[in-house]
């Protein structure tokens, strides 16, 4: 039988891509007044878009709501019901740093986007098509606020994604993601068996074949899930000037940074291209994707073991381990924040860039979670020993990436915090009837 979502009380953008190129915005508000939170629920559910109002949003943008843990207390959640939602979003992403690789410079007391019980307690994700766009659109999270003095502004980040679909380190990004099943069009080539609903949304059956479901009344969870919002300033002069140091040509800097990331610039793999970037197959989706590890590339000489996209979707290279890396999926809504460092430019001019990281997951503790700690900040799993993501990991654990090449296996040291967390937490994102259910009172206590 096959699934039937139910897309009009999902919201749209666990299902639904963006649009390319976009122009966004998190609002993150405090809650001091649970019936005046409740209000502004109320007042922002007609425009929130679900994923079979997507193509048609109301006035041309495209809102979600979330809900953080604090934020769920404070609309007057009972504590029975809280006590059941999982421990990684009960605690916070803060409270989880030592598990999550977030020292030093990464540490929570450094982060400068709310977070924790003082943080944020509801969160707006505003989507436009244009700058223009955008800010009308925020109106209608200000205009919600009207005349609430007990809930306030306490956050905005804007971002987007660049006309040239480029993240800051100059990587063509968004292109892999899980197809899910029941959530409409087709799978592109290399999407591979469709994802278990349960895995990204709650109600449907996970890949443990049980059903995801969620704390308290099934009318609070059905249809939510949870993201895990990552804020991770990038450093850009760093990494270019790594590639410099480590590279005797503009084309050795780039197949360096490929050998890193798993891709050329372009988007293009080296699983498909492993000698020279092929920018067309780059940019065409019906190709860019399709390709597996574990047949054509079981030792990492085309895609490293350690690069960044092996580790964080291995797809079928762990098949002969205990890890079913289907139980890991994440789905990804990144995006950009902060001006991009002008091409060619090596030193720091001090300014806030990065990418903000929506990850998509029904369970964050052996989704997320476990990607960041076991994939991205360890490398046990690919026999790395302790080595971590070049991209994206920890650098006290090892500053050190090694890749197989011609005539000898190459090794790079001293790689430095090219990506620094300066945000986080998870948080859920209700259905739409769970919306509404927590914007009328529910079985709330206050
Ligand atoms: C500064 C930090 C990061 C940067 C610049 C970055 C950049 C990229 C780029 C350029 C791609 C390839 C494009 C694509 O396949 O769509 C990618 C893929 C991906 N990234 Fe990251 N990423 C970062 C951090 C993370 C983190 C922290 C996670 C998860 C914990 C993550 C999860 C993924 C996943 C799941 C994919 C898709 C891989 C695939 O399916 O082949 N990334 N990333």
């Amino acid at each position: 039988m096959p699934v039937q979502l139910e897309l009009d009380d999902i919201q749209g953008t666990v299902l639904r891509n963006r649009p390319m190129p976009y122009f966004g915005a998190y609002l993150l508000f405090r809650i001091d007044d649970a019936k005046q939170a409740r209000t502004l629920l109320r007042r922002l559910l007609p425009y929130v878009t679900s994923a079979a109002d997507w193509d048609r949003p109301v006035e041309d943008a495209w809102i979600n709501v979330v809900l953080t843990f604090e934020g769920l207390r404070r609309l007057g959640l009972s504590e029975t019901i809280l006590a059941e939602f999982p421990v990684e979003f009960r605690q916070g992403m803060a409270a989880r740093k030592v598990f999550l690789g977030d020292v030093g410079a990464s540490d929570p007391e450094h982060w400068d986007m709310p977070h924790g019980a003082n943080g944020f307690h509801v969160g707006l994700l505003v989507m436009a098509a244009s700058d223009e766009l955008r800010q009308q659109k925020l109106a209608v999270g200000h205009e919600a606020l009207a005349g609430l003095g007990g809930v306030k502004l306490v956050g905005r980040v804007d971002v987007g994604v660049p006309p040239n679909l480029r993240e800051h380190f100059g990587f063509a990004d968004g292109i892999s993601r899980p197809y899910i099943e029941g959530q409409g069009g087709a799978p592109l080539p290399g999407q591979g068996e469709p994802a278990k609903a349960g895995e990204f949304v709650l109600g449907y059956v996970n890949e443990l074949g049980v059903v995801a479901t969620g704390p308290g009344p099934e009318a609070l969870w059905r249809n939510g899930t949870y993201l895990a919002i990552r804020k991770i300033h990038q450093d850009v002069a760093a990494f270019r000037k790594y590639l410099r140091d480590n590279a005797d040509s503009p084309a050795g800097q780039e197949f360096v940074a490929a050998k890193m990331m798993g891709r050329w610039r372009s988007g293009c793999p080296l699983a498909l291209a492993p000698e020279a970037d092929d920018p067309e197959l780059g940019r065409d989706s019906r190709r860019n994707n399709d390709f597996a590890y574990y047949g054509e590339d079981p030792d990492g000489r085309r895609t490293p073991v350690g690069s960044h996209i092996r580790r964080v979707n291995p797809r079928d290279a762990l098949k002969e381990s205990l890890t079913d890396a289907r139980l890991h999926r994440l789905l990804r809504r990144g995006s950009s924040y902060g001006p991009m460092l002008p091409e060619g430019v090596l030193e720091d001019d001090g300014q806030d860039r990065g990418i903000i990281l929506a990850l998509v997951n029904a369970n964050p503790g052996r989704q997320f979670e476990f990607v960041q700690s076991q994939w991205i900040n360890d490398g046990d799993f690919v026999s790395e020993g302790s080595r971590t993501d070049p991209i994206a990991g920890r650098r006290d654990h090892s500053a050190d990436y090694a890749f197989p090449a011609r005539p000898v296996r190459r090794r790079l040291a001293g790689l430095l915090d090219f990506a620094v967390t300066r945000g986080g937490e998870h948080v859920f994102l209700p259905g739409i009837g769970g919306l509404r259910w927590l914007a009328g009172g529910g079985d709330l206590q206050t």
